[in-house]
């Protein structure tokens, strides 16, 4: 989907539960809509160029303001300020390929160009992507419990998307019990085969092939230093990824999706694809995965209500930046973000 659209559903998404995020990206976008909705492509890309004059360079501004200038006509600074947004570290080949906005940049050489040096910088930054993670740092979760003071019609009836939670550090009991819940063992077979990793989850799966990894991007929990981890399901444990707090650079990933930058914690899901198309072919990729993630994120929400947290299931980010910032492995490709913390 390319990048306005994508905003716009987001804001649509959050009006729906009456929130209002006056933040300065989101307010920019709404106020360019309206001009764009009104043809007025000039003002548009002003707009962003004045953002941009105000705060400094940045990738998205630059997008936006090529867009407009492209419907205007003027190709030559569509051309400019698309340069820069790449420049600006601009990575979504797909958006551009295909964005109606440039469609009167299509036929000039200059387009090709930049497609070209665009695939070749991405090619490059997956390159150094790693094939498996090292597991130098294999942390042991707290036991999750199997009891709870609240019905599951209870979570099922108070599930809601939360987006604004306390300043309280997330504990590792909290941790354990969301993962656990996410997609934890509830029927190990050891010594069984390797798609099962462990054995069988939380989670229902298609054939049992578990093609989900789930990361915890952690900024302020007990006893667990700042960074990211990727879990274990068949030992409950977490590996250290990386060390130091990337949750406001996950939260630009996401299109500046603020909650994710004040939120002491985050899932990030990916899938590794293969796994489940080996056996079901293209019904795997445009089907099942996605049935799996739903199953697993479902999980998350009503343990989280269970937890007195809240969290909310984010689609709405740039699939190569969440790649690259987490150092997911060449095979795993991003597909959800859940932002967790407790209630106000
Ligand atoms: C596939 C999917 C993608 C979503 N993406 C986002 C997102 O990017 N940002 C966000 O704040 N909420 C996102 N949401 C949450 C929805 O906005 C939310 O579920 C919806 O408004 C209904 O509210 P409720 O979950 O409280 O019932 C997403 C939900 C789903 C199912």
């Amino acid at each position: 989907m390319k990048k306005n659209k994508l905003i716009i559903s987001i804001l649509v998404l959050i009006s729906l539960n009456l929130f209002l995020y006056a933040d300065g990206f989101m307010e920019l976008n709404r106020k360019a809509a309206d001009l764009r909705a009104e043809g007025k492509y000039k003002e548009t890309a002003e707009m962003y160029e004045n953002h941009i004059a105000e705060n400094g360079p940045d990738a998205l501004s630059y997008y936006s303001a090529a867009c407009a200038w492209a419907l205007e006509g003027n190709k030559d600074t569509a051309f400019k300020d698309l340069s820069l947004s790449i420049d600006n570290g601009m990575l979504e080949l797909g958006w551009i390929k295909t964005d109606e906005d440039f469609e009167t940049l299509r036929d000039d050489k200059r387009f090709e160009g930049i497609i070209v040096q665009l695939e070749n910088k991405i090619t490059e930054l997956e390159n150094n992507l790693p094939e498996k993670h090292n597991e130098k740092i294999i942390i042991e979760l707290p036991k999750p419990r199997f009891e709870s003071d609240i019905s599951l019609e209870e979570t099922l009836h108070k599930r809601r998307s939360i987006r604004n939670y306390s300043d309280d550090p997330l504990t590792m009991e909290e941790v354990s019990q969301i993962l656990w819940a996410a997609y934890g063992l509830t029927k190990p077979y050891p010594g069984g085969p390797a798609f099962l990793r462990g054995g069988l989850k939380t989670a229902p799966s298609a054939g049992a092939r578990y093609p989900l990894e789930i990361y915890l991007v952690a900024g302020n929990v007990t006893e667990l230093s700042a960074g990211i981890y990727k879990y274990k399901a068949e030992d409950h444990s977490i590996v250290k990824i990386s060390d130091g707090d990337v949750r406001k650079k996950l939260a630009k990933a996401a299109l500046e999706q603020s909650w994710i930058q004040e939120a002491p914690a985050s899932l990030v899901y990916s899938a590794v694809y293969s796994r489940t198309t080996d056996i079901y072919g293209d019904r795997g990729r445009e089907r099942y995965v996605c049935m799996d993630l739903g199953h697993s994120a479902e999980n998350v929400y009503l343990q989280a209500v269970a937890l007195d947290m809240g969290t909310v299931a984010i689609g709405a980010f740039s699939d190569i930046k969440v790649k690259l910032l987490i150092n997911m492995t060449r095979e795993e490709e991003p597909i959800y973000i859940m932002s967790l913390g407790k209630l106000e």
